[in-house]
């Protein structure tokens, strides 16, 4: 693995080392002692992503090159492959992009430095999905036949994407709840209604509605009634499921807000474990391309000792 763009990319292996990766970052400090640079390229807005790379990296003792494309030459019509270029050489020594086009990646195959996806469009977001699957796997240890249902607007959102695709290949059983107009055909996943999912699922994964991606404003003011997650449908949940959310949260639109912090929301939590997974996909991007010589981190435990 080159650069971490999609994670469709990865197998079962691939993820299970960087989740214990991400468990050895939580549980130990650590800084590089040499003078690396990282450019973080956000044309979207973020404030969890961005500020958890951000970090991530002074944890790791990484020069942070920050970039606001508001300010920069972006307003000159600069393409993102020459401020890619650009960035790279003046010295950086990995990237960090977040933009709006599904397939960004794909004009940087071949810089010289790796490459970080933190959001391409509709189609991935593999950070928050490793974060995720972080999440669950501090929760039941694994996530091989956990019944998880993601919930929302699953046709904009990169996160169900990333996430339908990583969970399937773990071997969970993965469902996807959706009102009219928000489902996704091309996604092959049973669709029920989410007062199914809270009777059998031991994660309800919810997902804010995209308003940004949708060409007419959707109608809000019954969808916490109809198809979000009430007090009501909490007390029909699995006593040990739990509830996540990418964030940020349209509070009373998809969840109610009291439920946003109650005992088995998982929310900001998942943030915290942000910092972890990407400190892991950091450092393993930086020693697969050599940059770091060194074997800072110490033998990873098998694959077959953590399943
Ligand atoms: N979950 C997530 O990607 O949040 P931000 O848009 O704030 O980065």
């Amino acid at each position: 693995m080159k650069n971490f763009i999609s994670v469709s990319d990865l197998n079962e292996e691939d993820i299970y080392k960087l989740l214990i990766k991400a468990e050895y970052y939580r549980e130990n400090d650590f800084s590089l002692a040499e003078q690396l640079f990282v450019a973080n390229l956000f044309f979207e807005p973020s404030t969890r992503t961005k500020m958890s790379f951000t970090v991530a990296e002074r944890k790791l003792g990484l020069e942070v090159l920050d970039f606001h494309s508001e300010s920069s030459s972006v307003l000159k019509g600069e393409t993102l492959y020459d401020t890619a270029k650009t960035f790279e050489s003046i010295g950086a020594n990995m990237l960090v992009i977040r933009h709006q086009s599904d397939d960004w990646s794909k004009e940087l195959k071949n810089l010289s430095i790796p490459v970080i996806n933190a959001g391409a469009g509709k189609a991935d977001h593999p950070t928050q999905c490793m974060l995720d699957l972080l999440t669950i796997y501090q929760e039941y240890g694994t996530l091989d036949g956990l019944n998880i249902a993601i919930v929302g607007d699953i046709k904009h959102s990169r996160v169900a994407r990333s996430n339908v695709c990583a969970l399937q290949k773990l071997g969970a059983e993965v469902y996807l709840c959706a009102a009219p107009g928000f489902e996704d055909e091309e996604l092959e996943v049973p669709y029920i209604s989410l007062d199914q999912a809270v009777e059998i699922c031991d994660v309800i994964m919810l997902l804010r509605i995209q308003h940004e991606r949708h060409l007419h404003k959707a109608e809000t003011s019954n969808y916490l009634d109809m198809y979000g997650l009430t007090k009501e449908r909490e007390q029909r949940m699995k006593k040990h499921a739990i509830i996540m959310h990418p964030a940020p949260v349209n509070r009373g639109v998809e969840i109610d807000t009291d439920l946003v912090e109650c005992s088995r929301s998982r929310i900001f939590k998942q943030m915290t474990n942000g910092v972890y997974v990407r400190m892991a996909i950091m450092m393993h991007l930086l020693e697969e391309w050599g940059t770091i010589n060194e074997n800072y981190f110490k033998e990873y435990q098998t694959f077959t000792a953590i399943k």
